[in-house]
């Protein structure tokens, strides 16, 4: 087995920033250059300013950087250096050409392959950090097969199951690594390589091995049981609203049965992220490209109750607010995809927006972690936008009562624990009457705001308005 003393990873995102730092904390002896095209993410990721907030990250960071892991744009050098090099690159939902708005769009990894391929001169083992289309190895060893150096590749796969917001003890914690490679002596001694690495703190029997494409599928699978709970969930919010039922009580019934078990069972106004709804969209794909139009169409489902979710969480606030929202003021609390990041990909926060600025409401967003401007890149690259005008109705502000001062509705988006403790008679008494408060996570206490007068709409919850 090779034993690896030198790393280099490609990208310097949400999966290898995080990545990275761990396992640099956790292998002292192995020198980790991180190194990415974007010379502002790397300057950021070298001073205290992170380019990503997930808790906990900085400290790691402090305690590798500069002594084992490093942050560049050298990109060819950390190639050379290295005997194992990480893909982390993104794999964003095609918005071109065959397979447009579901296929994966793998541009960024083929330019990674190709670059290991021209600069490489020793033998390394290139290891598929990204979330990629099952048999994608395939093609990378493809590129690398062209190398003309002489040199030799083996390809892992080693899918990340780290969620944002809760990063670092997802790394230092996991339930299990996945690790795929081919089942030849080179490629068992590849995937011992890699194992070793983790086995530094991770025990060896939550490490599972498996061949390349079972590897990248599992991610797949994982991400798509995971996103068809939420949106099985939030399918029967919509009945429990129209019966009287309660949803987090049919969630906490059906969950202590350990066959289904409670976790991901949240109704809320719908997932988002980086990774769902792109890699259900990846699996449809897939399934039409190999035959297979019955199970394409049953993941497809997913997708399709998320945006009605969505869309019915927005249609709820113009109905409910005597179905005209035009010239009123709507203060949307949290713009991020999940509390404790801030990352905003795939937000429910940008749909809803979208549609309440299209029925010309004043929309005040407040988020204790998104930056203003990444709010307005978010609406200019929505996809499926409806409008492209009304911008200028939306204004972000760094104080959540003043977003809500005046207000006709609240909205919650995003489940931040600061939006419990706040004073919510301050909040009543400064608002337009009837005050609307519409929960998309169920975070608040109903009973306790309608006490004070609210008007109180939360996800699947019978309203007693
Ligand atoms: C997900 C997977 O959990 C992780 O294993 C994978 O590596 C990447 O994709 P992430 O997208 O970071 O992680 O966050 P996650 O906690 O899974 O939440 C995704 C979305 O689902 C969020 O918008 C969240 O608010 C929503 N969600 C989650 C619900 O609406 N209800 C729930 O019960 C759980
Ligand atoms: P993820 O959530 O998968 O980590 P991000 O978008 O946060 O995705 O990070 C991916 C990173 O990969 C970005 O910082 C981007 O600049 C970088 N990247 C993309 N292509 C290349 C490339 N060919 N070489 C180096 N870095 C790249």
């Amino acid at each position: 087995m090779k034993v690896v003393k030198n790393i280099c990873c490609i990208g310097a995102g949400y999966v290898g920033g995080p990545t990275m730092a761990v396992i640099a904390l956790k292998n002292p002896h192995i020198k980790i250059n991180v190194v990415d095209i974007n010379p502002e993410r790397i300057a950021a990721w070298n001073t205290d300013d992170l380019p990503i907030y997930e808790p906990g990250l900085l400290e790691v960071v402090k305690l590798a950087r500069g002594k084992n892991l490093f942050y560049n744009t050298d990109i060819d050098s950390a190639i050379k250096e290295a005997d194992m090099v990480f893909m982390s690159v993104n794999t964003p939902t095609k918005t071109y050409g065959v397979g447009k708005g579901r296929a994966a769009d793998l541009k960024y990894i083929e330019l990674c392959a190709r670059q290991i391929a021209r600069v490489a001169l020793s033998d390394k083992i290139v290891v598929e950090k990204s979330t990629l289309p099952v048999r994608t190895a395939e093609s990378i060893k493809a590129i690398l097969a062209e190398s003309s150096n002489g040199v030799k590749f083996q390809v892992l796969s080693n899918p990340e199951f780290l969620a944002e917001g809760t990063a670092i003890n997802d790394l230092l914690n996991p339930d299990r690594v996945l690790i795929g490679g081919d089942q030849t002596s080179e490629g068992l001694d590849a995937i011992e390589s890699l194992t070793s690495i983790y086995a530094s703190w991770v025990p060896r029997e939550k490490i599972i091995q498996t061949k390349l494409w079972s590897s990248e599928l599992s991610k797949l699978t994982a991400n798509a049981f995971l996103a068809q709970r939420i949106s099985s969930i939030n399918s029967l919010s919509a009945l429990c609203e129209v019966t009287g039922a309660d949803v987090d009580e049919v969630a906490f019934a059906i969950g202590s049965d350990t066959r289904i078990g409670s976790k991901f069972l949240k109704a809320s106004v719908g997932f988002g992220g980086s990774c769902f709804q792109k890699d259900i969209l990846n699996l449809v794909y897939l399934c039409e490209f190999f035959g297979l139009p019955e199970v394409a169409a049953y993941w497809d489902q997913v997708i399709i109750m998320n945006d009605y979710q969505k869309r019915r969480f927005a249609n709820n606030i113009i109905q409910t607010l005597f179905n005209t929202i035009s010239g009123k003021k709507i203060a949307l609390l949290g713009w991020a995809f999940k509390k404790d990041t801030n990352d905003t990909r795939e937000s429910p926060a940008i749909y809803v927006t979208d549609h309440l600025l299209t029925d010309m409401a004043n929309v005040w967003v407040y988020d204790p972690k998104v930056p203003a401007k990444k709010m307005y890149d978010d609406l200019d690259y929505l996809e499926t936008r409806e409008s492209d005008k009304n911008r200028e109705l939306l204004k972000v502000v760094a104080d959540p009562y003043e977003a809500c001062k005046n207000a006709h509705a609240i909205a919650v988006i995003t489940e931040w624990d600061e939006f419990k403790d706040y004073d919510w008679q301050k909040i009543y008494d400064n608002m337009l009457k009837p005050a609307f408060i519409f929960d998309g996570r169920n975070i608040l206490n109903q009973n306790k705001l309608e006490r004070i007068g609210f008007k109180f709409y939360g996800i699947g919850k019978s309203f007693n308005n």
